[in-house]
């Protein structure tokens, strides 16, 4: 039995989509703004078919405007650049995102950077990096905003509590950690050439696993008590033989949850945890970017 408190994913998702849907209603009331979202799939990758549903869905259940662009495998840098040129300057778009990873022979950074920064929901051009890790009002990643969410959640002020995120990938590790920092925690990013990772791990108060590593952070590199989120989303074969033979797989985060969640004070679950939090997100980021290129609210 888990002693630790689970933090809903399901739950917290689906009050912000809620706040998401009545701030969306009240901006269409008093000034006749819908929020309209673009997403971009290249080529034909079964998850990113799923992930780009999804955000479809959700966006269009929240009252917003949502495009989908579906292009071939074999689309082009050129037209694709000249599609978000095209997006760019709609003025019924306010979030662009082109789903991640790009066939082969695009080049993602070149992609990336030349969405316009304030329509970026996805918080991955350099300049809402820049603007995130100066302090500046940026779009911030969607899965560190969700990590962000929980831990608001489950610990109120996070002022002066140690945080370890292990992993820094720029769409996660880098800027939860700048986040984090910014909600004054004292941060330590650890990856894999960290030494005597377990140890550091042990400091925590709050830990941030995203290396992509199935179970790698066992309950005893947790510091009893701390609050861990979980970021990974691996698929591994089942270990039952029979399972496994049929090619039957599961999803585990890069924390082993059952010893985790025997020392934590909170845990994420996985699925059921920051997975869920990440397309709620992109809404939120979606309205954001629409009322600051409206000059709505604070900039
Ligand atoms: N693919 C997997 N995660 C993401 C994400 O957060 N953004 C984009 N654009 N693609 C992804």
């Amino acid at each position: 039995m888990p002693q630790a408190q689970i933090i809903d994913g399901k739950i917290l998702a689906e009050r912000l989509r809620a706040e998401v849907a009545q701030e969306v209603a009240q901006l269409k009331r008093s000034h006749n703004l819908r929020p309209g979202l673009a997403v971009v799939l290249v080529g034909a990758d079964p998850a990113s078919e799923i992930y780009v549903r999804s955000k479809g869905e959700h966006s269009l259940a929240v009252g917003m405007h949502s495009l989908t662009h579906r292009l071939g495998a074999d689309t082009g840098q050129a037209e694709l650049l000249a599609l978000i040129g095209e997006l760019n300057a709609d003025p019924a778009i306010h979030g662009i995102l082109v789903q991640l990873p790009l066939p082969e022979g695009l080049d993602e950074r070149c992609v990336l950077a030349a969405i316009d920064p304030d329509k970026d929901v996805d918080g991955l051009h350099v300049v809402n990096a820049g603007r995130l890790a100066s302090g500046l009002p940026a779009l911030t990643p969607c899965t560190p905003l969700g990590c962000m969410i929980m831990l608001r959640e489950t610990l109120g002020d996070l002022s002066g509590k140690r945080a370890v995120v292990i992993g820094r990938s720029v769409l996660v590790g880098k800027p939860v950690a700048q986040l984090l920092l910014a909600a004054d925690c004292t941060v330590t990013i650890a990856h894999s050439r960290t030494r005597d990772l377990p140890d550091v791990v042990r400091e925590a108060d709050i830990v941030v696993a995203a290396v992509g590593r199935p179970e790698m952070v066992r309950g005893d590199w947790i510091k009893p008590g701390a609050t861990v989120i979980d970021v990974g989303i691996n698929r591994v074969p089942f270990r039952d033989p029979v399972k496994a033979a049929q090619g039957k797989t599961k999803v585990v985060g890069d924390v082993h949850f059952r010893s985790a969640a025997q020392v934590a004070g909170a845990i994420t679950p996985v699925p059921g945890g920051v997975g869920l939090m990440t397309v709620a997100c992109l809404l939120k980021n979606t309205v954001t970017a629409a009322k600051r290129l409206r000059g709505i609210g604070e900039r």
